[in-house]
């Protein structure tokens, strides 16, 4: 069967790593790379522990340059794109992607607003192509085999789930090395924009998108930054369950700690391992039957295996070379992609105005309070914002 072309359109920080990878893909080539900055293509070096020589063979003369990405589009060398540049980017890149039939990986957050995430599936709904997201941690066998204790009734009905996840420790210096990372102008948000859509994804993943929720959310709280670093979520799961959520940039050390308590004991996901608290009764049959009134349960407390194999990137890259040949289902399908903007927007909505919110908010609320966030950085801490505008021009005249 022929080989999928495909073009990476940025080749930034995790654009590098989709290049580095690509000569291990099966079916598929790297056909042509896209960044507006030209020097991008002479400084890409492969990550240690990838083939140095396969890239290189790739890369001499088989591979396309474009700074315009509607040119790569519309080369004919491209059968697909991973879009690996700044979240505004993505849905006019995708959008453009699915007009031309073009297949499409999209880096995470899908778009910075669930209008513009839903709009990028409504275009891709007629296209025919195929359209993933890249996220990644699904293939971490952690967190399937928690999806697949949820789903096979190992835990039972959820009771409740609370989520720390504060090992996204940034500096002031991170922030302050400039450009569009960390403000209104250039990303549309901080901790939730950039380091949370994964967790997100997975909260959703497991427990589809919560009924409604109440949050903190605080901008530069622990940093000299216009967005929020710091962030504290109360949400209702669709059968009635509670769940809370918290994340900061602020924290060093930081925990991943995700805490299922469900019909027949207690999950606990910590330091990647997994502890099942099982019970010796469901645990609401507990409650309405024993006659001790301080009953202390007594649970089997079990390490579940967890088969260590290696996931990441390329894991959802090649699903998707599979997935156009028609060999598998998608693992990470980029409409629903939509569902963690939708929980960023309405968790950040609820933070910002202080009050509880269902999901999803409304697309046009959220739309006006990101213009004044935007328009209040312009105006309060213009040394703050980021001009896409002038960077992309400062670079064609280069
Ligand atoms: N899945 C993951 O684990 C993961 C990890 C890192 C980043 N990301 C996502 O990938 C995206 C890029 O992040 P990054 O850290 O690589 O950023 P980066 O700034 O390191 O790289 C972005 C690249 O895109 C180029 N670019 C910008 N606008 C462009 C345009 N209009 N046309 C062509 N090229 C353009 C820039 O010149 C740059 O080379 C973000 O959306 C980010 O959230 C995902």
């Amino acid at each position: 069967m022929k080989k999928i072309r495909f073009g990476i359109i940025g080749l930034g920080n995790i654009g590098a790593h989709h290049y580095g990878y690509f000569p291990e893909m099966d079916g598929a080539e790297l056909t042509a790379v896209c960044d507006i900055d030209k020097t991008r293509f002479s400084r890409l070096e492969p990550a240690s522990d990838f083939d140095h020589d396969g890239v290189a063979a790739t890369w001499e003369g088989q591979v396309a340059t474009f700074t315009d990405y509607r040119g790569m589009l519309g080369s004919g060398m491209v059968d697909a794109v991973i879009i690996a540049v700044p979240h505004y980017f993505h849905p006019e890149m995708a959008k453009e992607a699915f007009r031309r039939g073009i297949h499409v990986i999209c880096e995470k957050p899908m778009a910075v607003t669930s209008r513009e995430a839903r709009e990028m599936n409504a275009a891709h709904a007629s296209s025919g192509v195929v359209y993933a997201a890249m996220f990644q941690m699904r293939t971490d066998p952690v967190y399937i085999k928690i999806k697949e204790m949820l789903e096979d009734g190992t835990l039972g009905e959820v009771r409740r789930v609370s989520w720390i996840i504060t090992n996204w420790f940034r500096t002031q210096a991170y922030y302050d090395s400039g450009g569009w990372r960390g403000n209104w102008t250039g990303e549309g948000g901080g901790v939730l924009m950039n380091q949370c859509p994964h967790n997100l994804d997975l909260f959703q993943w497991f427990f589809g998108l919560p009924k409604r929720l109440s949050a903190m959310a605080y901008l530069g709280k622990w940093h000299d930054i216009t967005v929020e670093d710091d962030v504290s979520v109360l949400m209702e799961l669709d059968n009635g369950a509670t769940a809370s959520f918290i994340t900061t940039t602020g924290d060093t050390p930081g925990t991943n700690r995700l805490d299922i308590a469900a019909e027949n004991g207690k999950l606990v996901l910590e330091d990647g391992r997994l502890t099942f608290h099982k019970t010796e009764k469901p645990v609401q049959e507990i409650l309405n039957t024993s006659q001790q009134g301080f009953y202390s349960a007594k649970p089997e407390v079990v390490e579940v295996s967890i088969e260590r194999k290696p996931h990441g990137h390329k894991y959802i890259t090649q699903n998707v070379i599979n997935a156009i040949k028609g060999k598998e289902e998608l693992i990470s399908p980029g409409t629903e992609g939509l569902k963690s903007v939708q929980l960023a927007n309405a968790i950040l909505f609820s933070g910002l105005k202080g009050c509880p919110v269902e999901v999803p908010v409304s697309e046009g609320e959220f739309d006006q309070l990101l213009e004044e966030l935007r328009r209040d950085e312009l105006e309060k801490a213009p040394e703050k914002a980021f001009d896409w505008g002038r960077y992309v021009a400062d670079l064609k005249a280069l």
